[in-house]
């Protein structure tokens, strides 16, 4: 059992905090937002992730986890303190790292006792050292003995619980290995390979898995593009690639591409890494642009279809940047639906979890109380997000609603002869059926 604070509520906080009490540890979670942390004590979630609200409250009542907004009790008796704050990104995509300057003033100023700071959030690669070159300044004459490990997060919006629990691995950085060793012990019930490299290595794998399966999403896009004007099927393609064991068949899914309070923020800021250090990271740079089309081409093929977007009422199933999460940060739905507004558009839309997040993104747009209600009259229905209860929705019903039956299935979620037999016209991402080729 080890004492542990973790800075920062968010995603990655929570879940670290709630999962690491889970497995024996003592663990103090802490938020400068008073407003956060009351609700937190009260039970309530900041943000929607299943099972996280049982396990908080089991692990309260357990007495392994609190909140509080207080430093000093936070870290009286800590052995560890996790940054997980956020690191927003700017216009050109370098991250701001203010809230993690603040953590690591905090921990100068409020610990007197040997502490290892383990760092969760994304940083650009060098922030470890930068951390450690501010708590050493700031107690220069009184010094700290502590050690800064990098210690990036992988898990998933959505199963984000599943994610820490079993995790594919554990990377830790830093360039003293008794500490990164004692962080491993935090993990060793998890039964996972856990790699310990250097500081800057480590915040280099976060960024680099990233991108890279953002790469994956965007290759798969683009072979969907060329799938179109093709005649063939991107779905097919992908088991077809995913088969070879050196290929696999993860994150193939051809849609509308990724969003996300991760992948958009990570690659952006890597490519800015690299331009500011001399590299010029061309395949980063067409790895966004192709996310950016991908929204841009739907929008191009339903005003291909209807003649124009002015004045047209276009559906829109789902606003998350993916499914099982509230969260709306850069998701595809809403891009989407400013582009079709921008041409005159009016957006009818329904979410089962985000619709509070998005409405006051989504000022003109009218939101529903069900998918159907999102169909009353429309010109077109467009699948953004791929939810489980729009799997198998009355379809004959639909069709009767809708003011014209045209689909765009952005997700690739429903079956092109089954919609087409009941009178659809039906376009997805990358798939021509029978030879027909889509849009
Ligand atoms: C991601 C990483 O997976 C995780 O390791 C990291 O810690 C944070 O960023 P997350 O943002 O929660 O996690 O979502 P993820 O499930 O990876 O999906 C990201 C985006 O890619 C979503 O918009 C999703 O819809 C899209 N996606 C994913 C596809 O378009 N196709 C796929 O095949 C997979």
């Amino acid at each position: 059992m080890s004492n542990i604070c973790v800075i920062g509520t968010g995603y990655v906080g929570l879940v670290t905090g709630t999962c690491f009490a889970d497995l024996g540890n003592k663990v103090v979670c802490l938020d400068i937002d008073e407003n956060r942390i009351e609700k937190l004590k009260q039970g309530i979630m900041p943000i929607y992730e299943p099972g996280l609200e049982q396990l908080v409250a089991q692990n309260v009542r357990a007495g392994r986890l609190s909140f509080t907004t207080s430093y000093p009790e936070a870290l009286k008796d800590a052995e560890f303190a996790f940054i997980a704050v956020g690191t927003p990104s700017g216009v050109d995509g370098e991250a701001d790292l203010q809230y993690v300057r603040a953590v690591a003033e905090a921990i100068a100023d409020h610990v007197d006792h040997p502490i290892i700071v383990v760092n969760k959030s994304t940083v650009p690669v060098g922030t470890g050292d930068w951390v450690a070159d501010i708590i050493r300044k700031r107690r220069a004459g009184r010094p700290l003995q502590f050690s800064v490990v990098s210690n990036p997060e992988f898990l998933r919006e959505g199963s984000a619980i599943h994610d820490f629990m079993n995790p594919d691995r554990v990377v830790l950085g830093s360039l003293d290995r008794e500490a990164a060793s004692k962080v491993a012990q935090l993990y060793l019930t998890l039964r996972c390979p856990i790699l310990i490299t250097d500081l800057r290595t480590a915040e280099m794998i976060k960024y680099a898995s990233n991108a890279f399966l953002a790469t994956r999403i965007s290759f798969i896009n683009e072979i969907a593009t060329i799938c179109e004007e093709l005649g063939a099927d991107v779905r097919q393609v992908a088991i077809g690639m995913g088969l070879d064991k050196r290929i696999g068949p993860a994150f193939l899914d051809a849609g509308l591409g990724w969003g996300g309070s991760c992948f958009p923020k990570d690659v952006k800021a890597l490519a800015h890494m690299a331009v500011l250090h001399g590299s010029n990271p061309q395949l980063l740079q067409a790895v966004m642009e192709i996310n950016r089309n991908m929204r841009r081409r739907v929008v191009m093929r339903l005003r291909k279809a209807l003649g124009t977007l002015n004045e047209k009422v276009i559906g829109v199933l789902g606003l998350s940047f993916k499914p099982n999460t509230d969260d709306i940060r850069e998701a595809p739905a809403l891009e989407l639906i400013h582009l079709m507004e921008n041409e005159g558009a009016l957006i009818r839309a329904y979410d089962p979890q985000a619709m509070e997040n998005a409405r006051p993104l989504l000022p003109k747009a009218i939101l529903c109380a069900s998918p159907y209600e999102v169909a009353e009259g429309a010109d077109a229905l467009v699948l953004a997000t791929e939810w489980n209860e729009f799997k198998q929705l009355d379809f004959e019903r639909i069709y009767h609603l809708m003011r014209n039956p045209l689909i765009m299935d952005g997700r690739n979620l429903w079956d092109p002869e089954h919609l087409r037999s009941l009178g659809f016209t039906y376009f997805g991402i990358g798939r021509a059926t029978n030879g027909i080729v889509n849009g």
